[in-house]
């Protein structure tokens, strides 16, 4: 998603909006259009609309048009759009590829909002696309009850769009569960993936792919990497997922944490742009080659979790924690890149900062890991869990070995068999999503592991420490 630029900057020009429609925050009222036209010349919205980052008053919504093009943008709280709570827009150029995002400002807290994109070209001033719309819903200011569901890995090892095997359904099952947002952890894309025509699979039966250039080579360009997102957006479960929930995906190089009412803060961590190279795990001194978070990552973590007054803090990361120390099972210390994972949980401990949750993707398998100080090498910690999720559509694996530095102990999982082998195709049921619901009169916390059926494979409720 790139290419925002706040409504009313930059690129004002000479046509459409009332004074009052130009800021995103003084609009009400329906925004006047134009006469539409109706030649096939319109605009068309090309890759459904989406929305991201929501906060009690803000949120962030996109979408893709064919054409140089200005995004007009409404929102309310009826799907009437009677009352248009906010009005704006912004302009996709052919430098973003024709996209644009637009901040909704100003929205009240815990509601379901309705959006309506519509795009009008610039060139004519005329035409105007088809509107779409898409729905989210703000975070609460009070304390109510709340949901949402995490997983990750969309469109992996060549396993593409099927059609007759009903295409991402996985995002289909996401929806049905109604969470009030949803957080990818990880490869929502793949760019060094193919999706070829078809793949042999190993009980004879042939996986068909919907294909695209882009997609036909690993992507080296930015048109290449764009092309990844493309070809996900075609599937159609995803964009009725995208115009319904909103999205929280893996930071990229931005880790941060969003308040989401007196219940829940979130953290996502960012394990990819800060790491080390690791090249020698047994290492004891740390230093950059064991960096995971790297160190401005981590005052960061720490100060935010000293600060936060929300009853549950859960930590999204890219990786989970038993596969990361990298020490050996015989060291007696911590080593590698568990080095700040270890003065991470330590902090913890001293600081009194509880109710902790990890959730994660990465393993291409669903599991509930406890982690024990009493069956670990490094003690330094209260006991806590990891919930890992995923793959949403990609290939399965089977579990992998973890390590002991932080003793954890696997009280579930489901992953391939070693008779399916790793990168099991995404029809043979084994594929996944996290559920949460934190309750907002008791403050517990429920986790449910779901498959792409929607059956809970384990579940367990958490009561949280005051
Ligand atoms: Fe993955």
């Amino acid at each position: 998603m790139s290419g925002h630029l706040r409504a009313g900057s930059a690129t004002r020009r000479r046509f459409l909006m009332t004074a009052a429609s130009a800021t995103a925050t003084t609009a009400l009222g329906t925004i006047a259009l134009p006469s539409f036209s109706r030649s096939s010349q319109r605009p068309v919205i090309t890759h459904g609309v989406q929305s991201g980052d929501v906060s009690t008053d803000t949120g962030m919504v996109w979408a893709r048009t064919d054409r140089p093009a200005r995004m007009l943008i409404e929102a309310s709280t009826g799907d009437s759009f009677k009352d248009v709570c906010h009005a704006s827009y912004v302009d996709a150029l052919p430098e973003t590829d024709f996209t644009a995002k637009a901040l909704l400002e100003n929205l009240p807290a815990g509601q379901d909002i309705f959006y309506r994109l519509r795009f009008q070209d610039l060139l004519s001033g005329q035409a105007v696309s088809e509107p779409a719309v898409g729905q989210l819903r703000t975070a609460p200011a009070d304390r109510r009850s709340i949901s949402f569901v995490w997983s990750g890995d969309t469109a992996g090892q060549g396993w593409g769009i099927d059609p007759a095997r009903g295409g991402m359904r996985t995002y289909a099952t996401m929806l049905r569960n109604r969470p009030d947002f949803f957080v990818h952890c990880g490869d929502s894309i793949y760019a060094d993936c193919t999706i070829p025509a078809q793949q042999k699979m190993p009980n004879g039966e042939t996986w068909r792919n919907v294909v695209t250039e882009e997609k036909s080579t690993v992507a080296t360009t930015l048109a290449g990497y764009r092309g990844n997102y493309k070809y996900n957006l075609l599937d159609a479960n995803l964009r009725e997922f995208n115009a319904n929930v909103p999205i929280f995906a893996e930071p990229g190089r931005v880790y941060r944490k969003i308040s989401y009412g007196p219940l829940l803060d979130l953290f996502m961590l960012d394990m990819r742009s800060y790491r080390g190279p690791n090249k020698a795990p047994r290492k004891i001194q740390y230093g950059p080659d064991a960096y995971l978070l790297g160190p401005a990552q981590l005052a960061w973590f720490k100060r935010e979790l000293k600060r936060s007054t929300a009853i549950w803090k859960v930590i999204a990361s890219g990786t989970p924690l038993g596969t990361i120390a990298a020490s050996s099972p015989d060291a007696g210390t911590t080593a590698g890149r568990g080095v700040e994972i270890a003065e991470l949980l330590a902090f913890m401990q001293h600081a009194g900062i509880r109710n902790t949750v990890w959730i994660t993707a990465d393993l291409h398998y669903t599991a509930a890991h406890f982690f024990d100080p009493n069956k670990a090498i490094f003690q330094d910690f209260e006991p806590f869990w990891e919930f890992v999720s995923g793959p949403i559509h990609a290939g399965t694996w089977t579990p992998c070995a973890l390590d002991r530095t932080f003793g954890p102990t696997v009280v579930f999982q489901s992953a391939a068999s070693r008779e399916q082998g790793d990168n099991l195709a995404p029809c043979f049921g084994l594929q996944f999503f996290g559920y949460i619901a934190i309750d907002g009169v008791t403050g517990t916390l429920t986790v449910r592991l779901k498959d792409v059926a929607d059956r809970v494979l384990w579940s367990t409720s958490i009561e949280p420490k005051i």
